[in-house]
């Protein structure tokens, strides 16, 4: 039996005061996945979601405006709308209903992008240019003949990535790099030779930001695609890139790591997380990245230093909100996934 709405509506809005923050993340990413199960639903829980923007957790709402991005329908467009124009919302939320519009990539999100492109939030501005760019080349003939070729190479490995997992795949921010010289259509890229080049793209300053995330997605395709030896090179490369001036970029290299739960991550995201200095956007995705991998890594060093990182910041009153809840969050899913009596393991989370 299919769970019931009304009582997922009630657990995400937390109606009853009573339910915590990691069930209420668990609950958003339930709705994620009835929403594809037919049209009403997806209408329904787009419904129940932009009612949830009134709580006063910044992590939970950028987590809800991520998840309206990945439904990529736009009968979430109004409630995006809505956040990204209010300038009184917290940065990271806005940054990610301008994600969101990027994800769903419909041309009529381009007027309001256009309009926060000269944002006074600097990760605001940067995600807006991000999206554009998206929504552009998604658009495109260019874009078209890139899907094309990505398509082409998944069929031609059809066996290592199968179908369901290509359907649950999350919608990067840029789009993977997909052309690099001398490669032919249906050839895999993402190989441990290419790696300095994906690097080099990385780091270089005087490209766009769009370029350079583009980079950074091919080089998160090497970790996965390419083949034990290539792992902890592409990992440390994406390392390398957190010495960047923008915050932004910053966290989606973190981000990148939660997405790959790698241990070969797990120093620089200790190094991120305890530097109360750095950005508390940036410090959010590396607690998530640390979080997957006391989920997913097979590595019982990197597991600790993850949990005594977690644990440390999770209990530091002086640290950032977002920061904390990250912790809090993470450490609450590791206790409920080693629960033998409950079974509903969170699936995904925002960048
Ligand atoms: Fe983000
Ligand atoms: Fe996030």
């Amino acid at each position: 039996m299919l769970p019931d709405l009304d009582a997922l509506e009630a657990s995400l809005l937390n109606t009853s005061g009573n339910v915590k923050l990691d069930a209420r993340f668990r609950t958003l990413f339930t709705l994620k996945g009835l929403a594809s199960l037919s049209e009403d639903r997806m209408e329904r829980v787009i419904e129940i979601i932009s009612k949830g923007f009134g709580d006063d957790s910044a992590l939970l709402k950028h987590e809800m405006a991520y998840v309206l991005g990945q439904l990529k329908d736009t009968r979430a467009l109004p409630c995006l709308t809505k956040i990204l124009s209010d300038e009184e919302e917290h940065a990271m939320v806005r940054h990610e209903a301008a994600e969101a519009m990027g994800a769903i990539s419909s041309p009529e999100a381009l007027p309001v992008l256009n309009k926060y492109l000269h944002d006074p939030d600097v990760s605001v501005r940067e995600t807006c240019h991000l999206a554009i760019n998206k929504i552009e080349l998604d658009n495109s003939d260019m874009g078209k003949k890139e899907q094309e070729i990505k398509e082409l190479r998944d069929k031609a490995h059809g066996d290592a990535i199968d179908a369901a997992a290509r359907a649950a795949a999350p919608i990067d921010p840029a789009p993977a790099i997909v052309r690099v010289p001398n490669a032919q259509d249906e050839q895999n890229v993402y190989t441990l030779e290419n790696v300095p080049l994906f690097r080099d793209t990385l780091m270089n300053t005087s490209l766009s930001l769009f370029d350079r995330y583009r980079a950074m997605f091919a080089l998160r395709n090497t970790v996965q695609q390419g083949g034990k030896d290539a792992e902890t090179p592409a990992v440390l490369a994406l390392a390398d890139a957190l010495c960047d001036e923008s915050a932004l970029f910053r966290h989606e290299i973190c981000f990148v790591f939660g997405e790959l739960c790698h241990p070969a991550s797990v120093p620089a995201m200790t190094r991120v997380l305890n530097d109360s200095q750095e950005h508390e956007m940036v410090r959010h995705e590396a607690a998530e990245a640390l979080g997957g991998v006391l989920e997913e890594a097979d590595d019982d060093a990197a597991q600790t230093q993850a949990v005594e990182t977690l644990k440390r910041w999770a209990e530091d009153q002086q640290a950032p909100r977002v920061v904390r809840e990250s912790c809090v969050v993470a450490l609450d899913e590791m206790a409920y996934n080693n629960d033998p009596t409950q079974f509903q393991p969170m699936d995904s989370v925002a960048a």
